[in-house]
């Protein structure tokens, strides 16, 4: 076995994996199963303006099954982070297509936050994207106006890479942000 296999194999992460939260606490990121779907579709209308019928979940679910990602803290669902990979133009390598990740929606209740619980459903859903479904890149729109979430990306590594005025329905701009999928 080579290196680059060896490392594949590793990165290649399924099942439960246990770490341990900036208060001590253990938290858990797992794939999401399909009987997670109601608390999925609550977070995402409790924690975000953008909503998406139960099919967008479960349509993202069958194609990329590895790569959406739920966290259970105390037994129970608080977050997830849902994928996708697409082929299209690259962000970072300009004039090359690629296959790009792309981050369709991440959330986690304000009762479980500042745990560390977002940066590691993104490594986990980042690493997925790459050794699971051949994603060179990844990219997210996220609005100007949402600090935690943009200080969350910078801190992966993301960097803005185009504005797009006027691109969420009540007018406000998104700044698109990517990264290569390398280094994880
Ligand atoms: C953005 C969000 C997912 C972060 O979740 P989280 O689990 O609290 O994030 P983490 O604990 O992993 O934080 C990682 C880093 O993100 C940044 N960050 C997170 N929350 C922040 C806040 N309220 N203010 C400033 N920076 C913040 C920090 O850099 C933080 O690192 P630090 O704690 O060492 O300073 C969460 O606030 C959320 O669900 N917001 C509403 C939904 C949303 O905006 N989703 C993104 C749409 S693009």
């Amino acid at each position: 076995m080579d290196e680059s296999t060896i490392q594949d194999v590793t990165e290649r992460l399924e099942g439960r994996e246990y770490i341990k939260g900036k208060n001590g606490k253990i938290f858990v990121l797992r794939e999401f199963e399909i009987t997670d779907l109601n608390t999925v579709v609550s977070i995402n209308r409790r924690v975000l303006p953008e909503n998406y019928p139960e099919f967008f979940f479960v349509e993202h679910y069958r194609s990329f099954p590895k790569a959406f990602i739920v966290s259970e803290l105390d037994g129970k669902v608080v977050g997830y982070m849902m994928n996708r990979v697409e082929f299209g133009w690259s962000y970072i390598w300009k004039g090359k297509p690629t296959r790009k990740g792309h981050v369709i929606s991440i959330g986690v209740l304000p009762e479980a936050r500042r745990l560390g619980i977002a940066y590691n459903m993104m490594i986990r859903g980042m690493r997925a994207m790459k050794y699971f479904y051949g994603a060179e890149e990844v990219y997210l729109e996220v609005r100007v106006s949402n600090t935690p979430a943009i200080n969350l990306y910078k801190k992966l590594n993301y960097k803005i890479v185009d504005l797009i005025r006027g691109y969420y329905h009540d007018g406000e701009d998104a700044y698109i942000m990517a990264r290569p999928l390398d280094n994880l």
